[in-house]
């Protein structure tokens, strides 16, 4: 009997002789911000209808030339990730459920007409941007290097149809702590004027086509004094934020989070359930109204709202603000559900506390 098995790949390694000195890199990672600065090397692989995934290259970062007829450059055909790598007390890297990353891009792949990339592919060429781009992982506390695969239509043409030639990259970029001064509750804009997904559309795709949509609406949460936009379905369901999954924390400790086809799956999402589970929450998935969280915060039954999502992990939600009405305050403080799932599952990413979901993938090998 033979088992089918996905080749490995044979990597050709460039070293970039432009790197940046310790010294220069040490003053980056002291203080990074956020998606400013990049590691010195990306990986890529090429995909074509012929050759399926080949030429697997580690190469410097820099500027990546494409045929102004590409068809990404036309019809948005383009799929991306976001994942961090952690550095542990002991000097090892670790990364956060890559195997989910992995398969949430192989479903936005399908979503977009696509390649699949193979779960081991997309892990190989994260280990090998850390064996090359490893020191820059920063050590300070609540800082990571947060990893960015992405794939797009490369082919040179015009039409609408999906491309024969796609490019899977990885670039990386050192990020600081979300909330320098603490974490803090945030106020959102309720969207009412756009959306950002529809019914079949391709709002559980992470997509470049969504975030592109969600712009004009955090423009205008923004002119209302608000750092996120929660978009609704129907005019009614809760969706998600620009960037972020939504919590709605009960009284009676019962977690819900809505449940709906044209979201983003978030893998900080999926995780913190868990860990309410362990706990003892019961956790419901399921449509949730914008009426429920107004009436609910009114009679005193929600208690905590909270985003969720790689970048800021968990986000306090101190008020949400709509054209004709305002639900909690500015002022709020944090929530102790929500800090303290935080703080369990940044504990769990740091290597602070024992990892007993195996989420934990190590890359520095
Ligand atoms: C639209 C959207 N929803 C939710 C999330 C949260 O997903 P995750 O927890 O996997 O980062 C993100 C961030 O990636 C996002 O962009």
């Amino acid at each position: 009997m033979t088992i089918a098995t996905t080749p490995a790949l044979d990597w050709q390694v460039t070293r970039n002789l432009a790197a940046r000195s310790p010294q220069e890199r040490d003053a980056i990672l002291a203080n990074p911000g956020f998606g400013q600065h990049f590691t010195d090397h990306t990986v890529d692989v090429c995909w074509s209808v012929g050759g399926g995934w080949h030429r697997p290259r580690v190469q410097p970062y820099g500027p990546i030339s494409l045929d102004p007829s590409a068809a990404v450059l036309h019809y948005g055909q383009e799929i991306f990730e976001g994942l961090k790598a952690y550095r542990h007390a002991d000097g090892s890297i670790w990364t956060f459920r890559p195997e989910a990353n992995a398969a949430r891009m192989q479903r936005s792949a399908r979503r977009l007409a696509l390649p699949e990339l193979p779960v081991e592919y997309f892990i190989d060429a994260l280990e090998q941007l850390i064996a090359i781009d490893g020191e820059w992982v920063p050590s300070e506390p609540e800082t990571s290097l947060y990893l960015r695969p992405f794939m797009f239509a490369k082919e040179a043409f015009l039409g609408v149809r999906p491309a024969n030639k796609v490019a899977f990259y990885l670039i990386a970029s050192p990020a600081g702590p979300y909330f320098s001064g603490g974490v803090a509750p945030v106020s959102i804009w309720l969207s009412t004027n756009y959306a950002r997904a529809g019914k079949g559309g391709t709002g559980a795709a992470k997509t470049g086509g969504n975030y592109a949509s969600s712009l004009l609406p955090q423009a205008e949460a923004a002119e209302n004094g608000c750092q996120q936009v929660l978009f609704l379905s129907e005019d009614t369901y809760l969706e998600e934020l620009g960037g972020m999954n939504v919590v709605l924390v009960y009284r009676d400790g019962t977690l819900v989070t809505p449940d709906s086809d044209s979201i983003l799956e978030g893998i900080t999402r999926d995780s913190i359930l868990q860990l309410a589970r362990d706990r003892g929450h019961r956790v419901e998935q399921r449509r949730v109204t914008i009426d429920e969280w107004r009436e609910g915060a009114a009679s005193g039954d929600i208690t905590e709202v909270f985003a969720c999502g790689t970048a800021a992990v968990v986000t306090p939600i101190g008020q949400l603000k709509a054209a004709d009405f305002t639900i909690g305050s500015p002022d709020a403080v944090a929530g102790e559900v929500t800090m303290s799932l935080r703080e369990e599952l940044t504990d769990i990413q740091y290597g602070r506390v024992e990892d007993r979901h195996g989420w934990l993938h190590r890359l520095d090998n």
